[in-house]
C-alpha cells in the first residue's frame, strides 16, 4: 500500500461513526485506527502512516462495525484507562468508569494518614479501586475479592501487569461468605452492583449489552447488595478503620439506614465532578 495520510481515513471512519449515532466519532476514529495498527495512542490527523495493510483495514472495518453495534471503545481495545493506569478487561469485568475515581481519591486520602493501611476490595471486578489506591499508597496492602472467579483472574493480570501483585491478594468470595480469616482491615472500599434490576434494560446499548449483568444488578429495588455488603463491611473493619463506597445518584438516603441497622454510620459523602454525591465514607458507630 501506498503512504497513507491518517486524515484520508479518519474523515471516513468518523462519518460513518457519526452517521450512527455516535457522538464521540473523531476521538473514536481516531482510538480505533490505533488499535488497528495494534498502537496505544490514539492517531492524529496530521500523521503519515508508513505502513496501512489489508489486514489493517479489515480489522480497522470489523471494529467500526462493533463501535456501530454499540461495542465501546474500550471493550474493543480491551482495556481502559482509569487513574491514569492500564486496565485490562474481560466480558465479567465492569468497564471502570471515571466516576469511581471519586472513591479512589477519598480513599487514598484516608490511606494517606495511615501507617501501613491494609484494604479490602469487595466486588473488585478489573481490580481498578484497589490497584489504584495501591499505586498511591506504597506502604498499603490490599485483598480484592469477587464472586467471579474470571473477574478476579483478570484483576490478578492486572496487578501483575502494574507490579503491584506482591502486596495484593485476589480471592473468588461472595460478599456474604465467612472472610474472617483474611483479618480486619483498615480500609474497605466497594463499588457493588446498585442498579435496579428493572433500569438495566433501558440504560445506554454499550452499558446493557457489554456490562456483565452481574456488576450492575441491584435487584428489585437497587438495594439488594447494600444488605449483604454493609453487615460484611462491618465484620471486617478495623475498630478505627474507614469505608468507602460508591452508590448510585441519589442513593444515599436509601444506603444510610441499611449501614446503620449494620452498625456504621455515614462520616461524609464525596460528589463527582458533575456534583452528584458518589462516594459515602462509614465507620463503626461510636
Ligand atoms: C459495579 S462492579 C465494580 C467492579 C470494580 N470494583 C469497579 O469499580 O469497576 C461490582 C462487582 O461486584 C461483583 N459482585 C456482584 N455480586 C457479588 C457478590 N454477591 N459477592 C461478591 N462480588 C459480587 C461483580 O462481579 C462485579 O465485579
Amino acid at each position: 500500500m501506498p503512504v497513507t495520510e491518517a486524515r484520508e481515513i479518519l474523515v471516513v471512519v468518523a462519518a460513518r461513526l457519526a452517521d450512527a449515532g455516535i457522538d464521540t466519532s473523531q476521538l473514536d476514529a481516531r482510538l480505533l485506527l490505533a488499535t488497528a495498527l495494534q498502537r496505544d495512542d490514539a492517531v492524529l490527523p496530521h500523521e503519515t502512516l508508513d505502513r496501512w495493510t489489508a489486514d489493517e483495514v479489515a480489522r480497522l472495518d470489523g471494529f467500526v462495525e462493533r463501535r456501530i453495534a454499540g461495542e465501546p471503545v474500550s471493550r474493543i481495545r480491551g482495556w481502559r484507562e482509569f487513574w491514569s493506569l492500564r486496565f485490562m478487561l474481560s466480558p465479567d469485568t465492569l468497564d471502570p468508569r471515571p466516576d469511581s475515581e471519586t472513591l479512589v481519591a477519598a480513599a487514598v486520602a484516608a490511606g494517606g494518614q495511615m501507617k501501613t493501611p491494609r484494604i479490602l476490595d469487595l466486588g473488585t471486578g478489573s481490580g481498578c479501586l484497589l490497584l489504584a489506591c495501591l499505586a498511591e499508597l506504597p506502604d498499603a496492602s490490599g485483598c480484592g475479592v469477587d464472586i467471579s472467579d474470571n473477574a478476579v483472574e483478570t484483576a490478578r493480570q492486572n496487578a501483575h501487569a502494574l507490579g503491584l501483585a506482591e502486596r495484593i491478594r485476589f480471592q473468588p468470595a461472595a460478599f456474604a461468605d465467612d472472610l474472617t480469616a483474611l483479618g480486619s482491615f483498615d480500609l474497605v472500599i466497594s463499588n457493588p452492583p446498585y442498579i435496579p434490576r428493572h433500569e438495566i434494560a433501558v440504560l445506554a446499548p454499550e452499558v446493557a449489552s457489554f456490562d456483565p449483568v452481574r456488576a450492575l444488578d441491584g435487584g428489585g429495588d437497587g438495594l439488594a447488595s447494600w444488605r449483604q455488603v454493609m453487615p460484611a463491611i462491618a465484620r471486617h473493619l478495623a475498630s478505627s478503620g474507614q469505608a468507602f463506597v460508591e452508590i448510585g445518584a441519589g442513593q444515599a438516603p436509601q444506603v444510610t439506614p441499611i449501614a446503620a441497622a449494620a452498625g456504621l454510620q455515614v462520616t461524609d459523602m464525596h460528589a463527582d465532578l458533575g456534583g452528584i454525591v458518589r462516594c459515602l465514607t462509614l465507620s463503626h458507630v461510636s
